[in-house]
């Protein structure tokens, strides 16, 4: 294969819009270096990176701790396959397990591959410890969620632009409202439920902050009715939110003001994303072992899940978070983070309110739903070297990396700031 050396930014998006499945829309600039916070298009261009691939670069781009741990791993081993023991997964199996707090860990490689892992587990441990009869395990989940999009995800969906036309879908799955305690009531009245799936936040939906109150009770609810709690922190996990977890009590951060979240243990932990630092695919499901036991051999797997290189580059990315204090670092940067919005809505009618907890937030723009003013502000705010995305309709997320500066955070708050009070439908 001979690569081009120099390609042009339209060349690029040519040749995507032309041999690749048009199954994302991106803005319209083509990256291609990457260090800390920011990332540098084909032009030279340098621009702060305000989405961190959908939460997955909490570390920052091409971390050098990261990165030489894959180095060293990539010239010795990189895959065995689970068919015989590395020297590599059980150190980090051991190592993941104690760092979150759980009894076992089922490694696998993306997102939506470790929910569909956690509903099996769910299922199986409905039926061989519930004791739900044969085929009638019903999974939970919340309107608005996204847990990725396979079928039986989607299945849990209710974005017409992800299920329309991919049906039939997979059965057993029963959506109630976000935030809502009463409907998680009523729905856990059927003894047929193993799990409540939730999102912490609801990242995608437009970073959707329930009742602080909410997620406590949620698992106590879930614990009343014998039925398995599944925290889906894909994207809210990993220090993003300002604490390890958004739902769990295991929390690094220090600040007292963060105490007032709730803290829960889930019973089936999802990460994925940022657990590699955005360097390679690595998810996890996290369970102790009466759960984690109805799983026996055959009954699961993946032929890269916790090979040896996502095992070395999983550890260096978790070791990250630690030592340079991300958790306490998006606590305090999103503090500023929503004073600098509040600051423009006070002064703009373009933005209606910001939300979100550490450095996972969302402005909300004043104008109908279906209209293309979010889109035109993120385009506007890469002319001004600061790249973010829309989420749903007139939203847009900011989820800058976590190693962010605070003088960073300003400049990019000037940047926003200014880029919306000259902004002109
Ligand atoms: C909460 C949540 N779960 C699951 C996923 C799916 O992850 P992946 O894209 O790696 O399959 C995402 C992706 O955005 C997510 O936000």
């Amino acid at each position: 294969m001979v690569l081009e050396k120099q390609i042009t930014s339209k060349q690029a998006i040519d040749l995507e819009n032309k041999y690749g499945a048009h199954n994302y829309h991106p803005l319209p600039v083509v990256l291609n270096k990457g260090k800390g916070v920011f990332v540098w298009d084909l032009e030279g261009n340098k621009y702060y990176d305000f989405l961190s691939a959908y939460s997955a670069v909490n570390q920052g781009h091409c971390h050098p701790k990261i990165i030489n741990a894959l180095k060293e791993q990539a010239d010795t081993l990189t895959l065995t396959s689970r068919a015989f023991y590395n020297d590599k997964l059980g150190q980090y199996e051991k190592y993941v397990t104690d760092y979150f707090g759980f009894e076992k860990v089922l490694p696998m490689n993306t997102g939506a591959e470790a929910v569909e892992t956690a509903i099996k587990i769910a299922r199986k441990w409905g039926y061989e410890k519930k004791g739900i009869p044969s085929n009638k395990a019903k999974i939970i989940v919340c309107e608005n969620n996204f847990h990725g999009r396979t079928v039986t995800i989607i299945s849990a969906s209710n974005d017409p632009v992800a299920t329309e036309n991919f049906g039939p879908f997979t059965p057993g799955i029963v959506s109630i409202k976000y935030n809502n305690l009463d409907a998680l009531k009523e729905a856990l009245k059927d003894e047929n439920v193993a799990a409540f799936l939730v999102e912490p936040i609801q990242g995608e939906a437009g970073v959707f902050v329930p009742d602080e109150d909410y997620i406590k009770n949620a698992y106590a609810i879930c614990k009343e009715k014998n039925v398995l709690f599944i925290a889906d922190e894909v994207q809210t996990g990993v220090a993003r939110t300002g604490r390890l977890l958004a739902s769990c009590g295991n929390c690094s951060c220090k600040d007292k003001n963060c105490s007032s979240t709730p803290d829960v243990k889930p019973d089936i932990l999802i990460l994925g994303k940022a657990i590699s630092g955005g360097v390679f695919p690595v998810s996890a499901v996290l369970a102790d072992n009466h759960i984690m036991e109805v799983i026996q051999p055959g009954n699961h797997g993946s032929t890269f899940g916790g090979n040896p290189l996502a095992c070395v580059v999983a550890m260096a990315a978790l070791d990250v978070v630690k030592e340079e204090n991300l958790a306490e670092n998006a606590f305090k940067l999103g503090v500023q983070f929503r004073k600098g919005m509040q600051d423009l809505i006070n002064k703009s009618d373009l933005v209606k309110l910001v939300r979100g907890k550490g450095l996972l937030n969302a402005i909300v723009i004043n104008d109908s739903e279906d209209s293309s003013t979010a889109w035109n502000i993120c385009v506007a705010l890469k002319e001004k070297g600061l790249l973010a995305k829309p989420t749903h309709g007139n939203i847009i997320r900011f989820a800058p990396p976590l190693v962010m500066t605070e003088v960073q955070l300003e400049d990019c708050i000037s940047i926003i700031s200014e880029t919306i009070i000259n902004f002109k439908k």
